[in-house]
């Protein structure tokens, strides 16, 4: 019997779990729905199954995917857990069996060897396969249409390990460039992973570097002929729980090390650059221009995701991200990173259009907090569109009390251009029981939504979401042309 949650800000309010899997053929869809729009919105996010006694994080909980269908005219709805091997254990137990992060000092015995997986942070295609990410594990493979779990995705006994949440796929030429980190587990020796997985979804690259530490690296920077690894100094550290303090802790005055790296090269043409400390978890794109690597970031100069390492604990509201550029030279005549700030809005995930990732964007959405009480504990309650040639922004606010997911790109059937379609962002508004998935005009955001599909009940918060338009090689090699 599942016994009720404990009171946590991230068990309540937009985030306490709804803890079930539906299926709605053909959900109502106010206002219009756009004739060209047909592919799959899918999102993910943590909806534990059980309550771990000792306490809770946000990045906790057991991964749940919900699946939107947009075809012929008609969405339909789908959410299934991802099914690991903790969830399947502590399923048939009837209570929660790991320790938070999996913390063994805090584990059932039975759970002892067992691997702390829960899918929850990402589910992209590739390769004709749905992949429910995790960072600490390999890949989970899902059926893209029925969300059933299939198992891990090793690559033919070639990616055993940990597996980054966010791989980049260049749909210029099909790849995906993954990497992953604490490969060696949280004691070994700090290594990076580096992968390039063809189209077909064969391993093309499969290397490895020494990291400066045990830096948690949620992402990394690709261009056309560059990769960028960014070592933030959130470090996680087993002898400093050991002696009582976090796991996980931001180090305070520690630079931030960037390695800069050819796509296709070795490991031993690596530059190593340094900047000021940065919190960076998500980036808008990257490319390259006249000489030089630009990216556009989500970036602060500190977290409040974990304690700093002297003991103090950072509010959201002190450490806001916002839309950083930074400028990296290609030629090797200066090790600088230059940064400067795009946009200083309270930001969470920016987001490009995917079509274009690793070539020059200026369109970018994110979602945004406008009037949230402590920023994203009570839900970001905006979206916003940047035109970062212009410098133009475009704003929709739901309203106050509103918590709102990841702000995508879905491009109408057929576009070429960028831009050309529609965001969208899945809505829970202030005081409500039901949840909106609401479609924007891509370039007149602030004009509202054009249309709203109602799921009549409260969707919890969640993470990342992509889009995947039904004419995108990706989705077709999913789905077939017609899905
Ligand atoms: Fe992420």
């Amino acid at each position: 019997m599942a016994l009720p949650f404990k009171n946590h800000p991230y068990l309540t309010g937009h985030h306490q779990p709804m803890r079930f899997e539906a299926h709605a053929p053909d959900l109502i869809v106010e206002g219009d729905l756009p004739a060209d729009l047909n592919g799959v919105f899918y999102r993910t996010g943590a909806e534990p199954l059980y309550d771990p006694p000792e306490g809770y994080h946000w990045f906790d909980g057991d991964g749940m995917v919900y699946g939107f269908y947009f075809e012929d005219g008609r969405v339909s709805m789908r959410n299934k857990w991802v099914r690991t091997e903790k969830f399947e254990a502590e399923l048939a137990a009837g209570r929660r069996l790991f320790g938070v992060f999996g913390d063994p000092s805090t584990s059932d015995p039975s759970v002892h060897g067992m691997r702390y997986n829960t899918g929850n942070t990402n589910i992209i295609l590739h390769g004709g396969k749905l992949l429910a990410l995790m960072e600490g594990a390999p890949a989970i493979e899902m059926d893209p249409r029925s969300l059933d779990t299939r198992d891990y995705l090793d690559y033919g006994g070639t990616i055993t390990g940990p597996f980054s949440a966010h791989p980049t796929v260049d749909q210029f030429t099909g790849e995906m460039l993954s990497f992953g980190w604490m490969i060696n587990g949280p004691m070994g020796k700090p290594e990076i992973r580096y992968d390039i997985i063809d189209k077909t979804g064969a391993v093309k690259k499969n290397v490895r570097f020494d990291a400066p530490y045990m830096s948690l690296v949620h992402t990394f920077l690709v261009t056309e002929n560059w990769v960028v690894f960014p070592f933030n100094p959130l470090e996680v550290s087993v002898e400093r729980a050991m002696r009582g303090g976090p796991l996980n802790s931001w180090v305070k005055g520690r630079n931030s090390r960037l390695a800069l790296m050819p796509r296709n090269g070795d490991t031993d043409q690596i530059r190593w650059l340094e900047m000021p400390g940065r919190h960076m978890f998500h980036e808008l794109n990257a490319w390259e221009e006249d000489g030089k690597l630009i990216a556009d970031v989500a970036a602060a100069n500190g977290t409040a995701l974990f304690p700093n390492d002297d003991g103090t604990q950072n509010t959201h509201l002190d450490t806001t991200l916002e839309l950083r550029r930074w400028t990296i030279d290609l030629t090797g005549a200066s090790d600088e990173v230059t940064e400067e700030t795009i946009n200083d809005r309270d930001i969470q995930f920016p987001r490009p259009d995917d079509r274009l990732m690793t070539r020059k964007t200026r369109h970018g959405y994110a979602n945004l907090n406008l009037n949230s009480i402590d920023g994203r504990v009570d839900g970001m309650d905006a979206v916003i569109h940047f035109d970062t040639d212009t410098g133009k922004e475009d704003i929709y606010h739901f309203g106050n009390g509103a918590g709102c997911g990841e702000f995508v790109f879905a491009p109408r059937m057929g576009a070429k251009d960028e831009a050309d379609g529609y965001a969208m962002s899945l809505v829970h508004p202030a005081n409500s029981h039901r949840t909106e998935l609401t479609i924007f005009a891509a370039k007149d955001v602030a004009a509202g939504p054009i249309a709203r599909v109602i799921v009549p009940y409260r969707i919890p918060s969640g993470f990342h979401c992509n889009y995947y338009s039904a004419d995108m090689a990706l989705a077709a090699e999913a789905f077939g042309t017609a899905h």
